[in-house]
């Protein structure tokens, strides 16, 4: 079994939808015996909350079902998950400086990192999964079509 955790800041917009996309494709796939995600944010402000109205709403539109309430993420998360994937260079350096050995760091990445194809790209490459909190729904869908693309490739990757 391997295990993913999506990182962004509130646990309450992008990370939700990461893990609800990937548990959708991997259930589409077959592959909840191998896989297996998470999703944990990097401020506690949304600890307890369902994911932001918009973000279910839109995550329904394409007929993801988000299950999930918001939680801090903790240094514990290392030895929990395989890989941590993170939305954006805050929440990367965030959990890379939480990170105590070469180990625990190799294990962080960014989402864009797996934007055009199974092998991640440089990280310095990679752009970020932007923030839609403070805009309107288009922002919802720009995240979720991102989304759907880099867990296509990040699940290629993991069942390689
Ligand atoms: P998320 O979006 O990190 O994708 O969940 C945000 C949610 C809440 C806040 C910022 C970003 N906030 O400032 O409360």
């Amino acid at each position: 079994m391997k295990k993913v955790l999506f990182v962004c800041l509130g646990n309450i917009c992008r990370s939700p939808v990461a893990e609800g996309v990937f548990n959708h494709q991997i259930r589409n796939l077959k592959l909840t015996g191998a896989l297996q995600s998470d999703s944990a944010g990097t401020a506690g402000y949304h600890i307890g909350e369902k994911p932001h109205t918009t973000s279910a709403s839109v995550a329904a539109s394409y007929g993801v079902t988000l299950n999930h309430r918001a939680r801090q993420f903790s240094r514990t998360d290392f030895a929990d998950f395989d890989i941590i994937v993170c939305m954006d260079r805050g929440n990367y350096t965030h959990v890379l400086r939480e990170a105590a050995t070469p180990e625990e760091k190799a294990k962080v990445f960014l989402m864009r990192q797996w934007e055009s194809g199974p092998e991640p790209c440089d990280v310095k490459n990679a752009e970020e999964v932007p923030d839609p909190y403070y805009g309107g729904v288009d922002g919802f869908h720009l995240v979720h079509q991102i989304l759907e693309t880099c867990n296509r490739n990040l699940i290629s990757w993991l069942s390689r």
